[in-house]
């Protein structure tokens, strides 16, 4: 297997980012974020993005070759072997900017042209390696990886919650997904509602840990659906009736408000974790859970997860389900190595356009020139997504 070095691009929301990339490895991650552009919509609004994005794009590419190569390289793209773009899902208008930028500079330079699914990029982001922990040149590619498979992958973001059976690189299965709300989305509303800035979720886990989760009893929703599908329209209908009457009775003071994001958060990962321990216990197979998107990034999430996989493993031994010594070990959460990588990066997309190639038997696009966007893209649905 020969790493190849990308040069990805990601503009599916409201972050301009652009990464170099060499096997699993990242040299270069930059994320120019227009959080603060967004912030008086209370979301992403999607031609103020695509704006912010042709502003930014070339100076966030430009930054991230300079970061990746030497400064006295003369001409880095001869180390660039192909450049990698997301194509969807995502918001339209926003998506166009990354993707055009994208076959130009492959026009240009003469390079071949991967487009990369942004919710496969989430699920692998865990797989993807620090250039501090192998050296570039020499970096080894994961020769451990199938060894895992089939494996569970963990969306938790602000565009998706998805639970994806992970046959092989590039064979996924959707497990379940949400029907409304995502998890992210379901905070950043509710935080709204609070005052707590767009997007809340950070500021929810930092008020979270000034409260007491036991206060207020969100509800456990679709626990009778049979399914591993989630729903958080309920949880954001709890909150505003909650946050109407506590206004009503003059009580949403800093306490409780502390109180409301611990309660808010406990109701949102529990629901996801209930949802994991069935897909557990109907997969006994799965040796470990991949964790991403921008959620991913919350302490009490991944040591909420913990604790599941803890629970699992135990229940697993005292039963002997494993077949073979091997799988006797417990079960592992898989997290990114930085915050960085849980959120929008592109980063992640060199290394799924990699992974895809030397695993997926992923091709280059043939006739790039007509490549579009794909906004409502998902993986798994169907067997295959290419
Ligand atoms: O993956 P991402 O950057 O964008 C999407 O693809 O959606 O995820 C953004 C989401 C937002 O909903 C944001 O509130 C949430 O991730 N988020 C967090 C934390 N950091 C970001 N939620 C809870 N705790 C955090 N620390
Ligand atoms: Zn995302």
């Amino acid at each position: 297997m020969k790493p190849i070095t990308i040069l990805a691009i990601d503009t599916s929301a409201d972050e301009t980012s652009a990464a170099i990339t060499h096997g699993s490895t990242v040299l270069a991650n930059v994320v120019a974020s227009q959080v603060e552009l967004h912030k008086p919509y209370g979301g992403v609004f999607p031609t103020v993005a695509k704006q912010a994005h042709k502003e930014n794009i070339d100076r966030v590419i430009a930054l991230a070759v300079k970061r990746a190569f030497s400064a006295g390289e003369s001409n880095p793209w001869t180390h660039i072997d192909a450049i990698a773009v997301t194509q969807g899902p995502g918001l339209a208008p926003a998506l166009e900017v990354g993707i055009t930028r994208a076959k130009q500079l492959a026009t240009e330079h003469h390079k071949p042209l991967y487009a990369v699914n942004h919710i496969e990029a989430h699920a692998l982001s865990s797989v993807v390696q620090a250039k501090s922990k192998r050296a570039a040149d020499n970096a080894p590619l994961l020769e451990d990886l199938p060894a895992t498979f089939p494996t569970l992958a963990l969306v938790v973001s602000g565009g998706h919650t998805e639970f994806i059976l992970v046959r092989n690189i590039g064979e996924y299965q959707r497990l379940g997904h949400t029907i409304d709300d995502a998890a992210g989305e379901c905070l950043d509303k509710v935080g709204r509602m609070i005052d707590l800035g767009y997007p809340a979720g950070p500021a929810i886990e930092q008020f979270a840990k000034l409260g007491d989760e036991n206060t207020f009893n969100f509800p456990l929703p679709m626990t009778s659906s049979g399914d591993y599908n989630l729903s958080y329209s309920g949880l954001k209908t709890f909150a505003r009736n909650l946050i109407a009457d506590l206004k009503e009775s003059k009580s949403l003071n800093k306490q409780t408000t502390y109180d409301l994001a611990a309660s808010l958060q406990y109701g949102v990962f529990r629901h996801i974790t209930h949802k994991l321990e069935k897909i557990l216990k109907d997969f006994p197979d799965i040796p470990e859970v991949w964790l991403g998107g921008g959620v991913a990034a919350n302490a009490e999430l991944r040591k909420t997860l913990r604790s599941t996989l803890a629970k699992e493993s135990g229940r697993r031994k005292k039963l002997g389900m494993q077949s073979d010594a091997n799988s006797l070990k417990p079960l592992m959460l898989k997290t990114p190595y930085s915050k960085k990588l849980c959120g929008d990066n592109a980063a992640m997309i060199g290394v799924t356009a990699f992974l895809r190639s030397q695993y997926g038997n992923q091709k280059p696009i043939a006739n790039f020139e007509k490549l579009d966007r794909k906004p409502r893209w998902g993986v798994g649905i169907y067997r295959s997504t290419s």
